[in-house]
């Protein structure tokens, strides 16, 4: 039996019981209540707290997001898990879209695994019960411990690519990392239909406002579409939320090197076909020239579409070069910090390293 101990989390004023063994974000987001995280996996920093009072062990927060001096004031909430009772303060910003659906375990199988592009693979599962999540979101995959030297618990994190309204029914977009555990080694090597998946979700903050209507440009990098893809067609296809209708209009700019990089291409000519008046469709090839496609990196055709951005908002995915690349663009079009939504594909080899992050910009 594992010991729990109660977490305050400020300014909420709320109370959180959180066993020894999980994590202070894990107890949070499971109790429905709601904090600021991105990565999930002590890279990114969006999660840092002041810690008030307590003692906790910070696991694996990487020293590049919470330095060494800093761990006596602060902790990561994805990484660290409490030692007795404990006072942490959220940095919460005021943002009535933040999405609040509960993190639970779902098990899936996996009914479709097809190469949709140069290492990349769509696959679909269908989960043992419906789940709400918001467009944008994404889900911790439980990696078969036989693939990380028997560890158990160790995740990676995918996003959906299907609109909320697909119920039971979850697709993914997976790009195969070189020597990547769970891209190369399972989804690339073996990865089956029928195959029992163990998922963990939905989080992160990264989703469509859709209280927002100014016109939207979208940019994606690789696999970056998955989540802006469930944005577009949360948007086009499944209506209006409680908070209104979303973009007024949508500009997806997809990049690759080559088309044979590029996937879903006919699905996004489709629905710029059906929405004329709401959705555009950039195709952008950076090594390549096709007829229909836009010739350059991506950042380079969305800054020759406009001389200005102001009054749009931005949604922005993919590697975090191209991202921070995107962001340098967007603001040379005058598009404010604030009117920009951003999520980088970290993965471990950015923890091990660190990663650059723009202070301007919140995650
Ligand atoms: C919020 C979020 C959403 C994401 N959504 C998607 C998505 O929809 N689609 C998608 O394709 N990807 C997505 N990613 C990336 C994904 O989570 C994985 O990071 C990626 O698939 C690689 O996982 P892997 O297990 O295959 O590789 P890993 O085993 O994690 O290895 C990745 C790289 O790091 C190196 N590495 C491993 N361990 C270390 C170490 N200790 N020190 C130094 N280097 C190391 C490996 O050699 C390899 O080059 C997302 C990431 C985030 C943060
Ligand atoms: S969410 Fe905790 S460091 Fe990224």
């Amino acid at each position: 039996m594992v010991d729990s101990h109660m977490v305050t989390v400020e300014p909420l004023g709320v109370e959180v019981a959180c066993r020894e063994d999980q994590t202070i974000l894990d107890a949070c987001l499971r109790a429905g209540v709601w904090v600021p995280h991105s990565c999930t996996h002590g890279t990114c920093g969006t999660c840092k707290a002041e810690l008030v009072d307590g003692d906790v062990d910070h696991g694996d927060s990487s020293s590049f997001a919470l330095m060494d001096f800093e761990r006596e004031e602060k902790l990561l909430m994805c990484c660290a898990r409490p030692r007795g009772p404990v006072v942490v303060e959220a940095d919460m910003d005021a943002d009535e879209e933040t999405p609040s659906h509960a993190v639970d375990d779902y098990t899936g199988t996996v009914t479709l695994v097809e190469d949709i592009a140069l290492d990349t693979r769509r696959v679909v599962v269908e989960l043992d019960r419906e789940i709400a999540f918001d467009a944008g979101q994404y889900m911790a995959w439980q990696l078969p411990p036989a693939l990380v030297g028997g560890r158990e618990g160790v995740t990676r994190t995918y996003s959906m690519a299907n609109p909320p309204s697909s119920g039971r029914t979850l697709e993914f977009h997976v790009r195969r990392t070189p020597g990547g555990a769970c891209s190369d080694g399972w989804v690339f090597a073996g990865l089956a239909a029928g195959d029992v998946v163990r998922l963990t979700g939905p989080y992160g903050r990264f989703v469509v406002r859709m209280s927002r209507p100014d016109r939207a440009v979208l940019v994606a990098g690789g696999t970056g579409l998955a989540p802006i893809a469930s944005m577009i067609k949360r948007v086009l296809l499944d209506g209006p939320s409680e908070h209104g209708e979303g973009p007024a209009h949508l500009s997806l700019y997809q990049g690759a090197r080559t088309r044979e990089a590029l996937y879903d291409v006919a699905l996004f000519t489709d629905l710029a076909a059906r929405f004329p008046d709401r959705f555009t469709y950039r195709p952008c090839l950076s090594e390549e020239e096709a007829e229909g496609y836009a010739a350059g990196m991506v950042t380079d055709v969305l800054a020759a579409d406009h001389e200005t951005l102001h009054g749009h908002v931005a949604y922005v995915c993919g590697p975090p070069a191209m991202v921070d690349a995107a962001m340098r663009t967007l603001m040379s079009k005058q598009l404010f910090p604030r009117d920009m939504y951003r999520e980088e594909f970290l993965d471990e080899s950015n923890r091990a390293a660190g990663t650059v992050r723009s202070p301007l910009i919140k995650r």
